[in-house]
């Protein structure tokens, strides 16, 4: 019995993490916040001691507080998915994106790696650049100055994105979290311009390279929106593999 308990909004993680659940043969339960009795001053605590109590054994959540996911294995009985936690971590994305490259080129091992946008803000940047350094990987962050974060881990490097793509087996662009900064950080007119993918930036690609971008993309923002299905761009294929990443990670808990 599983619990998508999304406090913060979602489609790809929720709904795979649903598909996953189901194609595992578990019944699975998708709490809304604004039809629960959250809407009527009933505490976080309480509405997850309540799933609890009625036999909830997986909880897969989704938090905008970048610690009360970790807070709370400690405090509830039953096995906690994290599926994004406020700017920190987002690991399911990050096993997906880490399948979808293996796929496509064959190795995790030693790549060049680009990851160009809101970085500061984004937790699936955070964990990818945690994941990526297990496999020997070269990684260029890229994006507005304001939205690079403050330490550079050693097996990273601030670039100029037309530099560092030209040399990237994976360019991984990030949304831009409206959500998560002011309006003064980032000019959304010049960002595909300066940071985004246009026509003449994809021309600078390796022919091997793969696009890449977690979802929800902003079109004609991070990518032009023409070349979102690019023949270079396994978006869609990320999505796919979510599922198939999902249901591994469910197993992995059952077993
Ligand atoms: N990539 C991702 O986490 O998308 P959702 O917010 O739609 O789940």
């Amino acid at each position: 019995m599983i619990a998508n308990l999304f406090f913060e909004n979602s489609t790809r993680t929720k709904f795979s993490f649903e598909i996953a659940a189901k194609r595992l043969g578990g019944n699975i339960l998708n709490f809304n916040t604004d039809s629960s009795s959250l809407a009527k001053g009933e505490s976080l605590y309480d509405t997850i001691k309540t799933f609890e109590s009625l036999g909830v054994e997986i909880g897969i959540i989704r938090h905008s507080d970048d610690s009360y996911i970790e807070s709370m294995q400690e405090i509830f009985n039953f096995s906690v998915v994290n599926a994004g936690a406020g700017k920190f971590e987002h690991p399911s994305q990050s096993l997906l994106d880490l399948y979808t490259i293996r796929q496509e080129i064959g190795t995790l091992e030693n790549l060049t790696v680009t990851i160009c946008g809101d970085i500061k803000n984004s937790r699936v940047a955070k964990s990818n650049i945690n994941a990526l350094e297990k496999f020997g990987a070269k990684v260029f962050l890229c994006g507005p100055d304001d939205l690079l974060p403050k330490e550079i881990p050693s097996h990273c490097e601030v670039a100029k994105i037309d530099e560092a793509i030209v040399k990237s087996d994976v360019v991984m662009f990030l949304r831009v979290q409206h959500e998560r900064h002011t309006d003064s950080e980032v000019n959304i007119k010049t960002y595909n311009q300066n940071y985004g993918l246009n026509d003449k930036r994809v021309e600078l690609l390796k022919d091997s390279a793969i696009i890449m971008h977690p979802g929800p993309v902003n079109r004609d923002v991070e990518i032009a929106t023409h070349l979102v299905e690019h023949e270079k761009s396994r978006i869609f294929k990320q999505m796919e593999n979510g599922v198939y990443t999902r249901m591994a990670i469910l197993e992995w808990i059952v077993s």
